[in-house]
């Protein structure tokens, strides 16, 4: 815990090389470098000895007891049993696992506050306060039955990332913050990354939470107020962020896929994500008895649903390119009796892209499938709604370029790919470039108990985003 001032100005030296080359066409050129040689006890010039990078970045050491001691802990606030995790949004749990983190952000010397709806921020103060702070962390709600990591890593680790930092000695010139972001999951209020969704400004959000209900009938507001959060529809819009709040933010995740276990690859570094969206279709027909009412008299409202969902398969496959996936993923049919013909259907359909319009142009084409298929079928099209149709985000370069600078620097391999799940970083790069590090996880495994990272690859994302963040800090 020590501060070992040969290590800190090493540290410091070995970030400079960059932070030097951003700075240096600005005019206060010197007034930094005279506080990193203040800083450091050594003129900046001395200061560019490989072989000294190499034990400097070794010295960027995580506390991986205390660290796997946390994540343990953490996951003890459920609902369901070990192993398995259950959060939800402005329960008990989830406002006790609130509590845990805001401790630690403060044992970590954060000063720590809150919006209105609970996303909570822990800031460490930069030496020029007046930059725009970087960013970075996730989420901590679990949903039913699921596991450990997802989110925790990038909240847990963020938070080790900042000790790691002050540790080696660091001292960050744009300020560093840790941000949990509230309800990454749509469990409860049936949205999802609602929390990062208000940071954006998204105003159609702040206005639906006003009458946004649980599925108990408990209203957003009243659970939120119930939690300590606001109670007033009012104090929604407060959680915009202002304008360039952020100059960048970063986001350290399990995968939730197979790719880096399975090739062996410690650090995923993401280029974009994913652009998803959403869609819910009825169908109504007349129904009746399945033996009275004759093949030709029949307007089958499940059959339109199962012909719309074979169309939704190959609209995609019609895209030519493997980015572009769909799903259906909930398909109803009412009544439901072995002996009657549906007379309603229900479909849930997902689909994505990092192309957005490539996206929107398979929505386009299962509309037009589901209009052509109810006038076939004789029945109707009651409802076509789409959800959400969100843009893919696309990572910052030069936080690209940090986070591969950081990988190397450390001697961990790695590789560019793009994030298929959705994360709060999409909402975030509305307002501020944005990057992520992904880190392998059991066999791609997330959202159920069987969820498990290990210490040494989560030490592995720790270090590497605790380095990015110090370079986008001088930067
Ligand atoms: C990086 O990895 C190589 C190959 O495993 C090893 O020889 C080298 O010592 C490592 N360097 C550092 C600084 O860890
Ligand atoms: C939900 O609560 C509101 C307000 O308390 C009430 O007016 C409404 O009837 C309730 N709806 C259901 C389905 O219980
Ligand atoms: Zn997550």
């Amino acid at each position: 815990m020590s501060l070992n001032m040969p290590s800190s100005a090493i540290l410091l030296l070995l970030l400079l090389p960059c932070s030097f080359t951003a700075i240096s066409a600005h005019e206060n050129e010197d007034a930094t470098i005279k506080t990193m040689e203040d800083f450091s006890g050594y003129p900046f010039h001395e200061s560019h000895s490989t072989s000294q990078s190499h034990t400097t970045v070794s010295l960027l050491s995580v506390e991986t007891q205390s660290l796997q001691k946390q994540i343990d802990e953490l996951s003890t606030y459920s609902d369901t049993p070990a192993p398995s995790v259950t959060r939800v949004l402005y329960t008990e749990k989830d406002v006790l696992a609130r509590r845990f983190i805001k401790n630690l952000m403060g044992l970590s010397g954060l000063s720590v506050r809150e919006d209105a709806v609970g996303n909570i921020f822990g800031r460490w103060e930069g030496y020029n306060p007046d930059l725009s702070a970087v960013a970075t962390g996730s989420h901590i709600d679990a949903i039913p039955y699921s596991g450990k990591y997802d989110g925790v890593v990038g909240v847990l680790g963020a938070i080790e990332a900042i000790n790691v930092l002050k540790r080696s000695g660091f001292k960050p010139k744009r300020s560093l913050e840790v941000i949990l972001f509230t309800s990454e999951e749509p469990t409860r209020f049936g949205i999802s990354c609602l929390g990062s969704r208000l940071m954006a400004g998204i105003e159609a959000l702040a206005n639906a939470l006003k009458t946004t209900v649980d599925g108990q009938n408990v209203s957003f507001l009243d659970a939120a107020g119930s939690a300590g959060y606001t109670k007033h529809e009012d104090a929604l819009l407060s959680v915009f962020l202002k304008k360039e709040s952020y100059s960048g933010f970063v986001e350290l995740h399990i995968e939730q896929g197979p790719i880096l276990e399975e090739e062996g690859i410690s650090i995923g570094i993401v280029t974009a994500i994913a652009a998803p969206a959403s869609i819910k279709v009825e169908f109504e027909g007349n129904g009746g008895h399945a033996g009275a009412v004759l093949m030709p008299n029949r307007n089958d409202a499940g059959l339109a649903a199962a012909e719309l969902a074979l169309a939704v398969e190959k609209h995609v496959l019609e895209s030519g390119s493997v980015d572009t996936v769909g799903t259906v993923g909930i398909l109803e049919l009412h009544p439901g009796a072995i002996n009657s013909i549906p007379s309603k259907s229900h479909l849930e359909i997902d689909t994505r892209d990092i192309d957005e319009e490539r996206r929107n142009i398979v929505i386009e084409k299962i509309h037009r499938s589901a209009i052509a298929i109810a006038s076939k079928r004789g029945v109707s099209l009651s409802e076509f709604k789409i959800i959400n149709q969100d843009p893919p985000a696309i990572s910052d370069k030069s936080i690209i370029e940090a986070m591969k600078a950081s990988s190397k620097e450390l001697n961990l391999t790695y590789k560019f790919m793009i994030s298929r799940a959705y994360h709060d970083s999409l909402f975030m790069a509305r307002v501020s470039p944005m990057g992520m590090i992904f880190i392998p996880c059991y066999k791609g495994y997330s959202h159920k108990p069987e969820e498990y990272a290990s210490i040494q690859d989560i030490s592995n994302g720790v270090r590497v985003l605790a380095l990015t963040l110090a370079k986008l800090s001088l930067q």
